[in-house]
């Protein structure tokens, strides 16, 4: 056997890559300054990974069975709508997010509200007295629920087969520490064996784990980032510290859909489901406020309505600034290019700023539409009637294209009370909506004329 040796080495906290010397940037994720020094011990065996249930030798692909994985429901329709139909056995999921966003609050009201589930919660952050002092706010029924408060998984993972829990929520990843590795808690290869062990764990018990990890806005923090391709599932939180709303969305599933999201308001008892975002997302949209539109939008699967805020104003200093909040700031400036010339919009010395109202992170490109309307709204001091709403990309030419699944948005739209949608003359329905008129703009003079008549 190898002796131990101590040797030091860089690695990447973006993709969790490793080098032997410093690199201002990191060859593999192209990302900056991202390289953290590390001190690892060589020689020592932390084990490998082996996939329980799978087979040693290769075999024919149609002689694999392909049941449906074993699923636990959580209790909580949202996050197990996320999951895709409940926690599967044996799986580890990252749950990421700033702190303070309700991470500990939300794997703790799981539990509580299913103590069907034998569930151990590991915390590494907070005293046994906290937790409960947490607990005792969330409510529920704390009769199942074991609370240990450890970092050395060495411990952990053996309590963890002595308990035979149903459910295990490791919080979190940057407090625990691996005996086999010699660095201090946090680091990137002790959150990599961390995460290494409880996957090992988890599929050769069958138990699901939640693992909690912090990440902070510039994502400097090692962590999750690093894990997304050891966990099997990343679920992270979204939203601002300081409004009730968090979304909790799924950037990664193995055993599910991606790009869905759960909406939950934080209260004075923990966090309450949205079922329908479409309501929250639009709270107090008045008529006659200039600078808002109102965007059909679709987040996986299911089709909800949201504000976009565009604010425009004339630059102070010489240069404009364009900020956007949830939204690519690329993507505004390129909605503002087009309007500028392809419309003759002169937005060049004003300063514009968006926002996605509701602290959500928004990638579907039908938002586009909304978010010039929105633009165009504040520019002239032009409210949008509060019964309009918009789904539409759009390209460099200036030119509205259609988006998918147009029929969904627009039935939703109408079900929460919109009477006008505006879409690309190229849309195509499959089913009519009903109850809502549709307005077909071809590309952005038709929209103005449309809409700022
Ligand atoms: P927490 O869940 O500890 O966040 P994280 O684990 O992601 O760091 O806390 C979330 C915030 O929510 C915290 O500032 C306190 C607040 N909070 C409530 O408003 N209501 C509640 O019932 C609880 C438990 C927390
Ligand atoms: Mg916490």
């Amino acid at each position: 056997m190898a002796t131990a040796k101590t040797k030091t080495v860089w690695f990447c906290s973006h993709c969790g890559n490793e080098y032997t010397k410093w690199m201002g940037r990191c060859p593999a994720c192209g990302e900056w300054n991202t390289m953290v020094e590390q001190e690892v011990v060589t020689g020592k065996k932390t084990g490998t990974m082996a996939v329980p249930g799978a087979s040693r030798k290769p075999m024919p692909l149609k002689d694999v069975s392909a049941t449906q994985e074993d699923r636990v429901s959580l209790g909580s329709a949202e996050v197990d709508r996320l999951l895709g139909g409940g926690i599967v056995k044996g799986s580890l999921v990252l749950m990421g997010g700033e702190p303070g966003i309700g991470k500990s609050t939300l794997s703790l009201q799981l539990p509580l509200h299913r103590p069907e589930l034998k569930t151990l919660y590991v915390t590494g952050e907070e005293s046994v007295k906290q937790v409960k002092m947490r607990a005792d706010r969330l409510g529920g029924d704390a009769s199942n629920c074991l609370i240990y408060s450890e970092t050395d998984m060495g411990a952990i993972l053996a309590e963890a087969e002595e308990v035979a829990p149903d459910l295990m929520i490791v919080d979190s990843v940057q407090t625990m520490y691996c005996q086999q590795v010699d660095s201090t808690a946090g680091s990137v290869s002790q959150i990599k064996e961390v995460a290494a062990q409880l996957l090992r764990f988890a599929k050769s018990s069958g138990i699901p784990v939640i693992l909690i990890g912090h990440i902070t806005k510039e994502g400097t923090i090692a962590g999750p980032k690093i894990l997304e391709h050891i966990v099997d599932v990343v679920l992270q939180f979204e939203g601002e510290n300081r409004g009730a709303y968090r979304v909790l969305r799924s950037i990664k599933n193995r055993f599910g859909s991606t790009s869905e999201l759960a909406v939950f308001e934080m209260t004075g008892s923990g966090l309450r489901e949205v079922a329908n975002p479409s309501e929250m997302l639009i709270p107090m949209h008045e008529e006659g406020l200039s600078g808002t539109a109102i965007a059909a939008m679709l987040d996986g699967n299911r089709p909800f309505l949201f504000e976009v805020q565009a604010l425009v104003s004339s630059a102070v200093y010489g240069t404009a600034q364009r900020s956007a909040t949830g939204f690519d700031v690329r993507r505004l400036n390129m909605l503002l290019a087009v309007l500028e010339r392809r419309a003759g919009f002169k937005l060049g010395q004003k300063d514009v700023f968006l926002n996605m109202a509701g602290g959500l992170r928004i990638t579907d490109p039908a938002c586009d539409l909304a978010v010039i309307c929105a633009v165009l709204s504040s520019n002239f001091d032009y409210a949008i009637p509060a019964d309009v709403c918009f789904a539409g990309e759009v390209g460099l030419s200036g030119e509205i294209r259609p988006v998918s699944q147009a029929a969904r948005r627009a039935t939703e739209a109408a079900r929460v009370g919109f009477k006008r949608i505006f879409v690309s003359s190229y849309t195509h329905f499959d089913v009519k909506p009903q109850g809502i008129e549709v307005v077909k703009v071809a590309d952005i003079p038709a929209l103005v004329r449309a809409l700022f008549k």
